[in-house]
Order: C-alpha cells, then structure tokens, then sequence
C-alpha cells in the first residue's frame, strides 16, 4: 500500500512536545487564549501593541486602523519606516552585524555565508544604483531572478530607496513576464544572465530580452544583469548593465527611504478566476509587521535559529518567509538555489544535517515526492542523516494528508518536531491560521485555529455563520495589518473578488472551502471554490491556461480541469476541440504534446496541461455553457451521477471519456 494514501490514518492528536512548550514564546493553551481574548477586546489596541513591539519606527503612528475608504483598509497610516532598515540596519546598529543572515547554497553545492553587516552594504551599494540609474520611490522594478543572495538583495534594495518591487518567477516564460512588466508599468528589470537548478542551465537574460521584445516595455530603461554563469548573453548598449560594474562604483551606506506604512512595498501576480493574472498589492508598515510576528509565533523563532524556507522568491512565501520575515526578526537562515531531488533526492536531509538547520519550511508536494522516492532508494531517506538540530516542521501551499504529516513527522521530526500546517495566501501576506508550536494540540491534515487576531470563519453562500460540522466558504471577518490594499490599476476587481456584495461586501473572500471540527472548532481547507487550481503548490488560473490554449491557430475550444494527484495534490486536464477534425492515434498525441509546448511557452512549463483529451465539441447546456463539474467527472474516471437533463448533447460524455 502506498505510504501516501490520505485514508490510512484516522485523525489523532499531537499534544506539545515538552521540550518545545518549555521553549516557546507563547505555551500552552491558556497562552494562546489569553491573546485571542485581547484582541477581541481592543482589537487596533491589540494590533498596534505588535506594531509597536515588532518594528523599528523613523515616526511612531497615530492612527491604527482607518476604516473610512473600507474595502480599502489603512493601518498605521501616519507612521513612517522603511523595511530594508528593519531587517538589517537594527541588527548592525544593536552589535549583531557579524551574525550570519544568509547561508546560501548554490546547485553545485558551493555555501557562501553572508553576515547582516556584509547584507546591508551590499543593499546599500544596490540601492545607490538603482537611484543612479534614475529609480526612485514609487518606482516599479521588476525582479526576474533565480534563488540567489542577489535576488534579495534586489528586493531589500528596492525596499530602501521606496521603489516597488514585483518579482516574476524565473520559471515563467517571456510572454508571461512581459504582460506583467507592462502591467505594473515597470521602469527597470534587474535579472541575470542564466539560472542553474539541477545542473541545468536556463536562459534568464534571453527570455528577458524576448519579452522585452514583445512591445508595450519602453519604459523600461534599465536592464541590470546579475552574473551567474558567464553564459553568453546577448547586450542592448545603454539598457543593459552589469550588477557588478554598477555596484562597485557606488557607495556601501545609503540613507533609507523612509515611507509611509502605507506605501506598496511590492506587487506580486497571482492567479485568479479570469484569465489575467492580479497583481495583489501589499503595503510596508502592515505586511513586514506580520512577517515578523508570524515568525516568532508560528515558527516560535529567534536570532539563534537557522531558518530553511524551500520556497522559491518569486512566490508569496519567499517574499514573507525569506526576503523579510527571516531578517525582520535577525535570524540566520538557509537559501538554496537548486532543486530537492539533484543529485539525489538526499539533498534537503543533507543540507539540514550540513547547516544544522532547526527549523525547516518545506511544501507537502515536495514532501509526498521524498516520501516515494525514500521508500525506493535508502540510501536518500532521511533516516540516514543527522536531522538532529530540528526542532520544528513546517508546510505551506496545500493540504497536507495526514499519511504525509505522519512521514514528515516521524522521519524528518523523529516525533519531537511539531508540523506546523499554515494556510494563508499571497493575498493574506502572512500566516493566517496554523497552530501555535508550544500551544496548540496538532491534528494532521488540519490547520488547527486562526492565529490571534485573525477573525476567520466559515459561513454560507449569503454570509451566514455554519455551524461547527458543516462545510462552507473561508472569509475573514475583519480587515487584519498585511492584507493586501488593492489589485495593481483594477481596485473594481479588488472590491468585487474579496468582498463579494452576495457576502454582504464586508467579509473578505479568501477562494477556500473549509469546515471546523465539530468539537475541537479545527479548520480543514477543503479547497478552492473557484476556478484555480493547485498544482504542487502552485495557484494557477483555468481560464489563463484555456485562454492560452485557445491562442493555439489549432484549438477552436478549450476547457481546462484540475484532477487529484497524489503526488502534486491536482494536475491540470485539458479538454479541446480543434478548429479541424478531431484527431486520434499518433496524430493526437502528436498535437497533444504541440499543445503542452505551447503553453509552456505561453504561461511556463507550471502550466502545461497533464492529459489532453481531444473531443468534436464540449459538453454544454442548450445555452451553450460548458459543463465543467461534468469535465471534472470526466477527468477524475468517475461514472457520471450528476444529473445531464440538461445537457443539449450526452453523447459527447463518451467521446471525452
Ligand atoms: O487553496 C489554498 C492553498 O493555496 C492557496 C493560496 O495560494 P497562494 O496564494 O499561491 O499562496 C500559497 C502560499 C501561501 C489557498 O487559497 N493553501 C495554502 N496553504 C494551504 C492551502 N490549502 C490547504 N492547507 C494549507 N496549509
């Protein structure tokens, strides 16, 4: 039987270790309660206390929370800091800039250590270049990096000179990257020249200059080229510039910018339910309040942690968890430019037991890969390396079944390690329910309770409470500091995707199913409600890949569909019609892998559909809808149950099939 399979366990529950509740910050229940209660209280009382106590403010603010614009929330409005301040100038200031901020670890396995001292002058050094080349606040940068100590270094030094950064990540294609460098309207594009994961080298600088290529850029002026490889790379004469010629002119001290807590500290795309992506915009004062808190209390971490987040920085993760969180709070962590399984699937268990990793950040996907490929070779199991620095687990971007809780635990863990399942979003900024390490009773496969102040619910189609028991749509009761403030140009599709007038207009619509533990009040995420899909991790868009698809001078129609994995958690199923004859045999498998090139191209290799299914039409209702809970059907093998009274032609079930 597989080790995977999500229905070998009933749920059991995980009391504290008692070494990690001797340990936390916050331990045992009533701790955990205690918070709760305060922030039912004096709710902006509650949140300006962590403001306060987590950063470092140029001007102290007044006002907590400004309601009066709502949806559009303000925290902290009138106060003034800078982020690249807060998470390296005070830990020099304080006598701490020889600690170790970064240890990165190239694909080849070279390690470079980087102290907070050596980080900020080279943020420093960055930011006066990028004010050279003529960026100022307000500014957009688009970030189109591999995992490097560069590519933070681009988002810190952004940070400090008050330029808004959007990171692209480096696996999108070149039509994917322009449409978002003409969207946030960018004035420069920092990448490098090729990115190595395992061992394997990807043409960054030349997928750059093809969506530059592609129009709508021109106010892009410049180019600045971080030099991985030494790979050839084609120049565009006085756009293009070398990070190191241009850093070494400058300066290694660079005042900061200081900014408003309101100011949009970045832009990061996400996918929605339509065929654009949304750029979700977060502010300075509110998000890097709730990175850092959201370190101490989820991953109950301090200066003398070695902190591994896996994920990569051009997802919400590695903007929370490695380009600020981590430094918010002065702690060391663990970068790593390569992939889990090169060159062996040994790597994460050996870098762990290398850099004396405690507490590790890893995807259930990622984990549920291990797990196969441990059983059926030894020599990469985790129980052949010292794991023994660990103190904590975390999970992030899916479910995790509870058979892949029990293994992460067991084996990574050696049972005194809590998993810490975190669900939130890019939308949310930070962790918005997860168990609190030294309080909560862990229960695999749920997220367990909102963190203090989070007022997260379940409620029906209308906005009512369900009770305990009952499935129902995730919301958030109240606007909490690192929510996002808006979409980047579109605050109409703001409003109407997050707070939906059929909910009232109040609550924020997170996109998630869920249902809470009829006794305990425990969340499990029952998944997206809307048309994303969840592959590996990764939020993509149906609509965005049928709107490629139909790009194809093939395809007349497409319908795309997420179907369970037990590796990846769903895959994408596509099914088309094309504008000729529907093809079989050789020919259809010839066109179905034409199409998943395709939308490689178009989107990124992420995107690329798992199965295509070629049919003479889709199946519709007689107003012409596509039926998608019957492509699902489909997709997923299942007999068809659902009622097709109203499907004008029942006969295409057995073509698609
Ligand atoms: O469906 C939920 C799922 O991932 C979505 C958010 O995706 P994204 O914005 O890309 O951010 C991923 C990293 C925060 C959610 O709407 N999701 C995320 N974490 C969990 C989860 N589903 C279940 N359990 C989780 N812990």
């Amino acid at each position: 039987m597989s080790t995977t399979d999500s229905t070998l366990e009933e749920p059991q529950a995980f009391l504290p270790h008692p070494s990690v509740a001797a340990y936390a910050e916050i331990s045992g229940m009533d701790a955990y309660r205690a918070l709760v209660a305060e922030a039912e209280r004096d709710y902006t009382g509650f949140w300006a206390r962590l403001a306060r106590e987590t950063l470092q403010w140029k001007t102290p603010f007044s006002s907590i929370l400004d309601e009066s614009r709502a949806p559009f929330y303000e925290w902290f409005k009138d106060g003034t800091l800078n982020a690249s301040y807060n998470c390296l100038d005070r830990h020099v200031e304080a006598g701490n800039g020889d600690h170790v901020a970064v240890i990165f670890e190239a694909d080849d396995g070279t390690v470079t250590h980087v102290t907070y001292r050596a980080l900020l002058e080279k943020v420093s050094r960055f930011a006066n270049a990028l004010r050279t080349r003529g960026v100022k606040k307000g500014d957009r940068v688009v970030i189109y990096m591999p995992m490097s100590i560069e590519g933070i270094v681009a988002m810190q030094a952004c940070a400090r000179i008050g330029a808004t950064h959007s990171v692209v990540f480096g696996g999108f294609s070149s039509k994917s990257l322009n449409e978002r460098i003409v969207n946030v309207g960018a004035i420069a594009l920092v990448t490098c020249d090729e990115q190595m994961r395992g061992g394997k080298a990807l043409p960054l600088k030349n997928i750059a200059d093809e969506a530059l290529a592609m129009g709508g850029c021109d106010a892009v002026k410049s180019v600045i080229v971080y030099r991985r490889t030494g790979g050839k790379v084609a120049w565009h004469e006085g756009r293009d510039l070398w990070m190191h010629d241009l850093t070494q002119a400058e300066a290694d001290v660079c005042e900061p910018e200081w900014v408003g807590a309101e100011h949009p500290l970045f832009i990061l795309y996400t996918s929605g339910s339509t065929g654009v992506p949304k750029g979700v915009q977060h502010s300075t004062g509110g998000f890097l309040m709730w990175a850092a808190q959201t370190m101490k209390w989820t991953f109950d971490a301090k200066r003398s942690d070695v902190f591994w987040c896996t994920a990569d920085i051009g997802w919400i993760t590695g903007h929370s968890y490695i380009a600020y969180g981590p430094m918010a709070i002065g702690a060391t962590q663990v970068v790593f430019e390569g992939v889990p399984t090169w060159p062996n699937a040994g790597r994460f268990w050996e870098m762990i037991a290398k850099h004396r990793v405690t507490v590790f950040y890893t995807a259930p996907t990622a984990i549920r890969s291990l797990i196969k490929l441990a059983d059926s070779d030894p020599k990469v199991h985790p129980d052949r390396f010292d794991l023994s620095t660990l103190r904590l687990l975390g999970t992030v971007g899916e479910p995790i079944n509870p058979a892949a809780w029990t293994w992460f635990y067991e084996h990574v863990g050696h049972g005194h390690c809590p998993v810490i399942d975190t669900w939130w979003q890019t939308e949310t900024g930070g962790h918005m329910i997860a168990p609190m390490p030294g309080a909560t009773p862990l229960v695999p496969g749920s997220c367990t309770l909102p963190l203090p102040g989070i007022m997260a619910a379940v409620v029906d189609e209308t906005g009512r409470d369900v009770p305990n028991g009952q499935g129902g749509i995730l919301v958030v009761k109240r606007p909490w500091p690192s929510m996002l403030r808006n979409v980047w140009g579109d605050p109409d599709r703001y409003t109407k995707s997050y707070f939906p007038e059929e909910l009232g207009g109040k609550l924020y619509l997170a996109g998630d199913g869920a249902v809470r533990d009829e006794d305990t009040g425990y969340f499990t995420i029952t998944g997206r409600i809307d048309d994303v899909l969840n592959v590996s991790g990764h939020r993509l868009g149906t609509m965005e890949i049928e709107s490629a698809l139909v790009a194809n001078p093939l395809v007349a129609e497409a319908a795309v569909v997420g179907r369970a994995d037990e590796t990846t958690g769903e895959v994408v199923v596509a099914f088309v019609v094309l504008k000729g004859e529907r093809p079989t045999g050789d020919v259809a498998i010839r066109i179905a892998n034409e199409l998943r090139n395709w939308v490689g191209k178009e989107i990124g290799p992420i995107a690329k559909p798992k199965e295509i299914r070629f049919g003479e039409n889709l199946p519709k209702t007689r107003s012409g809808k596509i039926m998608r809970r019957l492509l699902r059907s489909l997709a997923a093998g299942e007999e068809i149950t659902q009622d097709i009274s109203t499907l004008e032609n029942p006969a295409i079930l057995d073509q698609l099939g």
